[in-house]
C-alpha cells in the first residue's frame, strides 16, 4: 500500500514543475506523480468525500502560492456530465474511484464567425488509475460523464485556476466563452 499522499504530491509538483520547459513536460511531471498518488487506497478522508458528495465543501484541495497550479477533487453522481468544454490551461486528470467516460475533440472552424464543427478524436472509458491530460489550446476540448451506477471520484491538476473557458454547443455549432 502506498503512503504517498496529497502532501507528498504537491511537494513533488512544487519541486519539479519549475524545471518543466513546456506544457508537455509539465503534464509528464504531474502524470508521474499522479500515478503514485492514485495507488494510495486511503488518500481521501471519508468525511471529505461525504462533504463533497453533499456539496458541502469546495473541491479545491490545493492552490500553489508560487506556481499558481491547482489540485481539485471532483465527485460524479451517476449520470453526471459536463458540457463539451475547454479550460484555457493544461490539465491532468486521474481516476480515483469507479469509471468515467471521456470524449475528446478537435475544433474544425467553418469559416463563419462564431460557428464551428467538432471532430471526435477519442472516446473511451477510464477506470481507477487511468490518467489523461490536456494541452492548451490545441488539445483540450472534452466531455466527461459518469456512465456507471456509483459515485465516481477524480483528481485534477490545472496549470492555473480556471477563470475563463469555452463551452461548445454541438447542435447549434456555437461557442460560448464563460467566465470573467
Ligand atoms: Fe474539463
Amino acid at each position: 500500500m502506498s503512503h504517498y499522499d496529497l502532501n507528498h504530491f504537491v511537494r513533488e509538483l512544487e519541486a519539479r514543475l519549475p524545471q518543466a520547459q513546456d506544457q508537455l513536460q509539465a503534464v509528464q511531471v504531474v502524470s508521474g506523480a499522479m500515478q503514485k498518488l492514485l495507488s494510495n487506497d486511503y488518500l481521501l478522508d471519508p468525511d471529505f468525500v461525504r462533504a463533497l458528495r453533499h456539496g458541502q465543501t469546495d473541491n479545491q484541495v490545493y492552490h500553489s502560492p508560487g506556481l499558481d497550479f491547482v489540485v481539485q477533487v471532483f465527485g460524479w453522481q451517476p449520470g453526471a456530465e459536463t458540457p463539451i468544454h475547454d479550460h484555457e490551461t493544461w490539465g491532468v486528470m486521474g481516476i480515483y474511484a469507479e469509471e468515467l467516460e471521456i470524449r475528446e475533440y478537435d475544433l474544425l472552424p467553418t469559416g463563419q464567425a462564431g460557428q464551428f464543427d467538432l471532430n471526435q478524436k477519442a472516446h473511451y472509458r477510464a477506470g481507477r488509475g487511468a490518467i489523461s491530460y490536456l494541452l492548451s489550446p490545441q488539445d483540450e476540448i472534452h466531455h466527461i460523464s459518469n456512465p456507471g451506477p456509483n459515485y465516481a471520484l477524480s483528481i485534477h491538476v490545472y496549470g492555473n485556476p480556471i477563470q475563463n473557458y469555452h463551452e461548445f454547443d454541438l447542435e447549434k455549432g456555437r461557442i460560448t466563452r464563460v467566465g470573467s
